[in-house]
């Protein structure tokens, strides 16, 4: 994706072949600075702090914190360590757990001396696979877009959540992919941008990356998708996830929930786009049980902006006295979600839907 013109990945290998470069996104979207990755701490740090964030790219930075890791020393404690470590930076995304199973098999399978190149090899290939994987999202979802936007001329009114972009990724995003494609296709298309509370990845990420590809977008308060939704101006919702179950439920940043309801009251098609990494085959269903995470409350109590000045500056919020709870996703149930949009094609977000496009994941029925 493009930033002024010039086309950057969220995460890359620096011509040293070791270290790693990042966009720095807590800086966003005020200041656009990139950051460097030497070591298993720095990899930890940089998604634990949220330097990195959303479900694919934390996964690809997990991967590239293992190949620093092996850069160090690459004995199978020093493997069993990196995994470790990465695994405890945040308990939601699962694309985390896969990234870090999937490294660990791959070097295992290989003798010390050869780990740390193998290590790298293989980051580099988890993060061009989620470029292909979202870009197969974005093919798919822009045939959607345009059955619903019916070759008219008026816009297609679009409604997001969070941040499922390309700063989510490595590189065009998930729920944004398709945004991309139609736009670049030349469907009118118009992105209502939920802020996103309290970190406000809407207000701060989704609407800069938008604005950056010329997107037409306009942000709006969290409360605000209901009305419009009423209003009959949101044609449809597309939203990522961080962990889909089995049976499609999908976990996602708090407040999609209630997007989702708000959606299917008002017969608003709400579709979640999610790459097969981003799909926990291990989980049958998430009400209750994926892992929430829950954040300091500092997030919620305070907000960090530009003062007129134009220096950033964090204000406080509510009381010092009064409690704050900063839980990060929920969990919309499958029954709430019109389609999954993944690589492989739409999925209903069932385990029968999502059987019949990964049939390796779910065991087959005995015969008779
Ligand atoms: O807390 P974050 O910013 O990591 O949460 C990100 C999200 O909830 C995204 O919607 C999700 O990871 C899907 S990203 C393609």
């Amino acid at each position: 994706m493009k930033v002024q013109g010039k086309h950057w990945r969220t995460i890359w290998l620096h011509d040293d072949g070791a270290s790693v470069g990042i966009l720095d996104q807590t800086q966003l979207p005020h200041r656009f600075e990139t950051a460097t990755l030497t070591n298993l701490a720095d990899a930890a740090k940089a998604i634990q702090t949220m330097q990195v964030r959303g479900a694919p790219l934390i996964g690809a930075t997990a991967a590239y914190g293992v190949a620093l890791a092996m850069g160090a020393g690459a004995s199978d404690a020093a493997l069993e360590e990196a995994h470790r470590v990465l695994l405890a930076t945040r308990p939601t995304a699962i694309n985390l757990r896969w990234a870090l199973d999937d490294m660990a098999a791959h070097l295992r399978a290989v003798p010390e001396a050869e780990r740390a190149a193998t290590a790298y090899a293989r980051a580099a290939a988890i993060a061009n696979a989620d470029v292909a994987q979202n870009e197969a999202i974005a093919k798919h979802g822009l045939g959607l877009f345009e059955a619903a936007q019916r070759g008219g001329a008026a816009p297609l009114n679009v409604l997001t959540h969070c941040n499922a972009g390309w700063l989510a990724t490595v590189d065009w995003g998930t729920a944004l992919a398709p945004i991309y494609l139609a736009h670049e296709s030349g469907l009118p298309i118009h992105v209502w941008v939920d802020e996103t509370r309290p970190r406000n990845q809407g207000a701060s990420l989704t609407a800069w990356e938008l604005g950056q590809h010329g997107v037409p977008h306009t942000v709006i308060v969290d409360n605000a998708g209901g009305h419009l939704m009423q209003s009959g101006e949101v044609n449809l919702c597309i939203v990522g996830s961080d962990r889909t179950t089995a049976n499609g439920d999908v976990c996602n940043k708090i407040g999609t929930y209630l997007k989702a309801l708000a959606a299917t009251d008002n017969g608003v098609p709400f579709y979640v786009a999610v790459p097969g990494t981003s799909i926990d085959w291990t989980m049958g269903d998430g009400v209750g049980r994926i892992p929430i995470e829950e954040r300091d409350g500092a997030e919620v109590a305070s907000m960090t902006g530009l003062d007129e000045k134009g220096a950033l500056a964090t204000i406080r919020l509510t009381p010092a006295a009064s409690p704050v709870r900063n839980l990060a996703f929920d969990v919309t149930p499958a029954r709430l979600v019109t389609g999954l949009i993944t690589e492989r094609g739409v999925a209903k977000a069932s385990r029968q839907g999502l059987a019949a496009l990964y049939p390796e994941h779910y065991p087959k029925e005995p015969a008779g």
